[in-house]
C-alpha cells in the first residue's frame, strides 16, 4: 500500500470507530472469478457467483472458483431444475419445482380437483389480523360462477370468486354498508390454468392475475381500505387469531356456488396447501381428489353404440345417441314390435296427446321381407289424412286421399331401414336413412290432440286390405317429431304418446320359423332365416325350393343323344 492510502484509511478508522483493520474494500482487488459479482458490505466483500454457467460450469465458494458438482447426480423430478450449491464445503443441490409440483425433489403434485359440493377448510393462525389474506393459487374450470376461496376474520369477510367468467375479490365488513370489490377483465372460465393472487394488507385490497392475455396493468388492481380501528373487536387486539378459510366452496352445507375444477399451487402466505400433504393439510375436506387428470370424461368413451360424447362441463358429458338407442350411455334400445307373427293380423293404436300442428316428422325403423303391408295411418274423426304403406317393396305415402309419393328404394330386404316422412305445410318428403326418396307439394294437414295413430294395420280388415293388408315385420323406435310411440316402454323416461291397444303384436323381432312345413323339395335341407328360409339343394336340383331338377345331369339319355330339359322333365333327341 502507498503512504497516501494508509493515511486515508487512518482517517476512515477514526470515523468508523470500531471497524477492524481487515475492513478494507476488498472489491477493489476484484476477487470474484468466473463471472462472479463483488458486493461491498460494510467494508467486507461478498462474491455473488454467476447463476449462468461459465465455461460450461456453475461456480461457488468464496471466490467463485469451485466448480459446483451437486447436480451431477440429482433426484429432482417432474422436470424440476437442479440448483447446485456449497454448504460448509460440501456439494449439495436443491430442486426448483415447475408449476404444479412441490416437495424437496418436486415429487409431489400440488394439483387437486373438486367434485360436486367439494370444499376444503384450512385453519391458519394469523399473526397480524390487519393483514388477513395473502393467497396465490392456480385454477382451471369451465364454470362462470363459483367460489374459489372465502374467509372470515372477525367482522371482515373476504371472498375470491368467479362472476360471469371473471375473477372478483370482495371485502365485506360489518361497519360498511357496501362491500368493496375488485374484478379483472380477462375471461378465465375456459378450462385453462390461470394464476390469481388476492391480498388484504397495508390497508390495500389487492387482486392480480398472471395470464398471457394480460396487457400491461390490466390484470393488477388495488384499492385503499379505511383502517377499521374503531371496530377492532376483542379478538383483533390479540396477537394471534385463528382464521378459517374455505377453498372451493363455502363450507359444508353451502353447495350452491361450489367450485368444480382443479386447483394447484395454492399458497397461503408462504405455505402451500395440498390435501394429504403433512405440511399443511386441510382441517376438513369433502369431495376433493388429488390430481387433475380425469376431468374430460369423454376420453373414457362413455357413449355406447357409436353415440357421440359431448362435454357439458366439469367431469360431465352427455351422449348423443344414434337411434334406436337411448339413455345416458346409449345403452337402452327401444324394444321392437313384431307384427304379423305367424301371419296373424296385428296392429297397434296410439293417441296423440298434444297439438303438434302442421309441421310433423314421422319416423321409424322398419324390417320386413314383404313387399306390401300397411305401416301407419294418422286419422281424426273425419278422415285418414296420412297413410304410409308398402307397395312393390317400396314406401308409399298419401295425404288426404290425394297426393301420394312413392319411394325409389326397396325396403323389403329383411334389414332394418329408418324411414322418415316429413310433412310440412306445403310439401311432403320421404327419406330412407338420410337419403331423400322424393318431395311433392301438398295441402297442409293438421295433427291434433285426440287423433289416432294406427300402426301395422287398421281394426277394420277390409280397410287394411285396401292398402296392402296387415304389415308383417318389425317396427322399432317410432316417433312423431320427438314424441315416442313406445310399444314396450324402456327404462329411460322418454315422452311417449299413450298406447291405446296392441292387437296380436309381440315383443322383440323374432322371425317366423319358415322351415316348419319344410318348403324344400326333392330332399333339399331347409335353413331358417329371419322370416325366410334357404334350401340346401341336392345335386342336380336348383331354385329357391330345389324345385328345378336338372334332369339332363342325371344322364338319362344314351350317349349318342342330346338331352333337352323342360320344366316338367326332359326329352332327348337322337342323332344319326
Ligand atoms: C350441515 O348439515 C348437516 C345435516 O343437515 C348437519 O348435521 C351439520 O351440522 C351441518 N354443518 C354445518 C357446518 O352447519
Ligand atoms: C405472500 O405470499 C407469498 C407466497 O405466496 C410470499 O412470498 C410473500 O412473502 C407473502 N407476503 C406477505 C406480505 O406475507
Ligand atoms: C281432420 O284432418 C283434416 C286434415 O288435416 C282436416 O281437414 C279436418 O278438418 C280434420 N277434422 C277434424 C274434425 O278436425
Amino acid at each position: 500500500m502507498t503512504r497516501l492510502g494508509t493515511s486515508f484509511w487512518i482517517v476512515l478508522l477514526l470515523h468508523a470507530g470500531d471497524c477492524s483493520e481487515e475492513n478494507i474494500n476488498g472489491c477493489d482487488m476484484n476477487p470474484c472469478m468466473n463471472g462472479g459479482v463483488c458486493e461491498n458490505q460494510d467494508g467486507q466483500y461478498k462474491c455473488h457467483c454467476s447463476q449462468m454457467s461459465y465455461n460450461g460450469h456453475l461456480y461457488g465458494g468464496p471466490y467463485c472458483t469451485v466448480i459446483l458438482l451437486g447436480c451431477e447426480r440429482h433426484w429432482c423430478q417432474n422436470g424440476a431444475t437442479c440448483y447446485p450449491y456449497l454448504d460448509k464445503g460440501r456439494h449439495r443441490y436443491s430442486c426448483i419445482c415447475p408449476e404444479g409440483c412441490t416437495g424437496t425433489k418436486c415429487q409431489t403434485s400440488t394439483a387437486f380437483s373438486f367434485e360436486e359440493s367439494g370444499f376444503m377448510q384450512v385453519q391458519t393462525k394469523l399473526t397480524n389480523a390487519f393483514e388477513p389474506l395473502n393467497v396465490t393459487l392456480s385454477f382451471r374450470t369451465l364454470q362462470a360462477a363459483a367460489t374459489l376461496l372465502q374467509c372470515h376474520v372477525e367482522d371482515q369477510f373476504l371472498m375470491l370468486e368467479l362472476v360471469d367468467g371473471r375473477v372478483r375479490h370482495t371485502l365485506q365488513r360489518a361497519q360498511d354498508t357496501e362491500s368493496v370489490f375488485l374484478e379483472l377483465p380477462p375471461m378465465v372460465s375456459d378450462g385453462h390454468w390461470h394464476t390469481v393472487k388476492a391480498s388484504l394488507r397495508n390497508n390495500m385490497l389487492g387482486l392480480s392475475l398472471t395470464d398471457p392475455s394480460c396487457l400491461e396493468d390490466t390484470c393488477r388492481m388495488e384499492v385503499q381500505i379505511d383502517r377499521a380501528e374503531p371496530d377492532l373487536g376483542s379478538g383483533l387486539s390479540e396477537l394471534t387469531v385463528i382464521q378459517n378459510l374455505y377453498i372451493g366452496g363455502r363450507g359444508e352445507n353451502e353447495t350452491a356456488s361450489g367450485f368444480l375444477g382443479c386447483m394447484r399451487d395454492v399458497w397461503l402466505d408462504s405455505l402451500i396447501v395440498v390435501p394429504g400433504l403433512g405440511l399443511r393439510s386441510p382441517a376438513k375436506q369433502l369431495n376433493v381428489k388429488q390430481g387433475c387428470s380425469d376431468w374430460d370424461r369423454c376420453k373414457e368413451n362413455p357413449c355406447q353404440n357409436r353415440g357421440r360424447c359431448v362435454k357439458t362441463g366439469w367431469r360431465s358429458f352427455s351422449c348423443e345417441c344414434h337411434r334406436p338407442y337411448e339413455g345416458e350411455h346409449c345403452l337402452d334400445e327401444y324394444v321392437a314390435a313384431r307384427f304379423g307373427s305367424e301371419d296373424l293380423e296385428s296392429y297397434a293404436v296410439f293417441t296423440v296427446e298434444d297439438d303438434p300442428g302442421d309441421s310433423n316428422t314421422v319416423s321409424m325403423f322398419v324390417r320386413t321381407r314383404r313387399s306390401q303391408g300397411l305401416l301407419l295411418v294418422l286419422s281424426n274423426t273425419t278422415s285418414q289424412y296420412l297413410r304410409v304403406w308398402l307397395e312393390d317393396g317400396m314406401v308409399k305415402v298419401q295425404i288426404n286421399n290425394f297426393e301420394s309419393l312413392l319411394g325409389s328404394e326397396t325396403v323389403s330386404d329383411g334389414h332394418f331401414h329408418l324411414i322418415t316422412v316429413l310433412v310440412e305445410p306445403e310439401s311432403l318428403s320421404l327419406f330412407m336413412s338420410a337419403k331423400s326418396q322424393g318431395r311433392i307439394p301438398i295441402r297442409s294437414v293438421l295433427v291434433q290432440a285426440g287423433d289416432a295413430v294406427y300402426v301395422g294395420g287398421l281394426p277394420d280388415r277390409r280397410a287394411s286390405l285396401a292398402f296392402g293388408g296387415y304389415f308383417k315385420g318389425c317396427i322399432q323406435d317410432l316417433r312423431i317429431n320427438s314424441r315416442r310411440l313406445q310399444f314396450y316402454p324402456v327404462s329411460v323416461p322418454a315422452s311417449s304418446y299413450r298406447l291405446q291397444s296392441l292387437m296380436k303384436v309381440t315383443r322383440g323381432c323374432t322371425g317366423d320359423d319358415s322351415c316348419t312345413n319344410n318348403p324344400c323339395l326333392h330332399g333339399g335341407v331347409c335353413y331358417s332365416m329371419w322370416d325366410d328360409f334357404t334350401c340346401s339343394c341336392p345335386p342336380n336340383t336348383a331354385g329357391q325350393r330345389c324345385e328345378e331338377v336338372r334332369w339332363c345331369e342325371l344322364s338319362p339319355c344314351p350317349s349318342s343323344a342330346v338331352c333337352q330339359a323342360h320344366t316338367q322333365g326332359f326329352e332327348f333327341q337322337l342323332y344319326n
